[in-house]
């Protein structure tokens, strides 16, 4: 089977990017992999350490196994914001393919130093690095950080020479959650551009790419939801950073939680009667893989690269 790193350097060479998609129950986990097999494309499975508190490492590693052994289409199991060597360590012991260490809120030295750390240890095990710089705004769970501060090109060449991370996630404007921006959304092309001038052919990530459809909002807030200025990254926009930069993997989580949430809530408002959770989780279910399907179509054009 091709590995990771055959897809993120394909990703350079090629106008595509991967979707890592982050889950935290099985119904999502069933749906990414459904829609992956369905497009015949590869996809990473992302699990945040509060997503791998929730489930259970025991839950996960069973079922990461069973869907990846048993999908016609390459997943890749990531560990999505590991805050700490001991968490990154524990993540490629347990047999995860790729991991992210985000030490970008510390000092860019100590960043520098627990990076290296998760790389020496990764690589010995063939496990792939994801790292840090700059930071990404937003909030969820244990990923927050207030304001943006973008990401430094000089400081990132230095960054991949001195950690030997194996991609960089980087800080351009997107944010975390579902309420990314006031106006209009902006991405700070200019500044990715000078990073990829720094940093030819290497594959970077956008973290807080969701795009938080109306629609869907609309669906949630007609069946009793209260989403109220709610704005995504506008899909032109990230569909510009896969076909017209290095961006090799783009984040997607609050687009499948919003996708959930639609499909429970309008599958119990039709049917008030029913207490079947198998019922209204099913139907939660279908709109992720509604979206990941849109997402390999459209936004990540990774469909047949499998
Ligand atoms: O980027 C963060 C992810 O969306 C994970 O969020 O810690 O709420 O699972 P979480
Ligand atoms: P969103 O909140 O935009 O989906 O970003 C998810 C993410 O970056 C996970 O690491
Ligand atoms: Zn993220």
């Amino acid at each position: 089977m091709k590995d990771l790193m055959f897809y993120y350097k394909k990703s350079m060479r090629k106008n595509f990017a991967l979707g890592a998609f982050n889950f935290s129950s099985l119904e999502v986990l069933k749906a990414i992999a459904s829609a992956a097999e369905k497009t015949s494309s590869p996809a990473i499975i992302a699990v945040s350490e509060s997503a791998l508190e929730y489930m259970g490492e025991n839950f996960v590693m069973a079922n990461a196994k069973l869907v990846k052994e048993s999908c016609k289409a390459p997943l890749f199991l990531h560990l999505d914001h590991g805050k700490s060597f001991e968490i990154c360590k524990k993540a490629v012991d347990l047999g995860f393919d790729s991991v992210m260490i985000d030490a970008s809120a510390l000092p860019f030295e100590e960043n520098v130093a627990l990076t290296k750390k998760v790389c020496d240890y990764a690589h010995e095990k063939g496990v792939f690095v994801e790292g840090e710089l700059g930071q990404i705004a937003g909030i969820e769970d244990n990923t927050f950080a207030k304001n943006h501060i973008f990401t430094d090109p000089q400081k990132a060449k230095e960054f991949v020479k001195m950690t030997k991370v194996d991609s960089l996630a980087v800080a351009i404007g997107t944010s975390h959650g579902a309420y990314k921006y006031k106006g209009e959304s902006r991405l700070r092309f200019d500044i990715l551009s000078e990073i990829e001038k720094k940093l030819p052919r290497f594959p970077l990530v956008l973290h807080g790419a969701s795009s938080v459809s109306e629609k869907l909002v609309k669906i949630i807030n007609e069946n009793g939801g209260k989403i109220d200025g709610a704005k995504g990254v506008s899909e032109e926009l990230a569909k510009m950073a896969v076909q017209m930069h290095n961006i090799a993997k783009i984040n997607i989580d609050t687009d499948l939680r919003i996708a959930f949430t639609a499909g429970v809530r309008s599958s119990l408002k039709e049917r008030p009667e029913n207490f079947d959770q198998r019922t209204y989780c099913l139907n939660g279910q279908k709109m992720v893989e509604e979206v990941v399907v849109h997402k390999i179509k459209n936004l990540l054009n990774s469909e047949k690269m499998a």
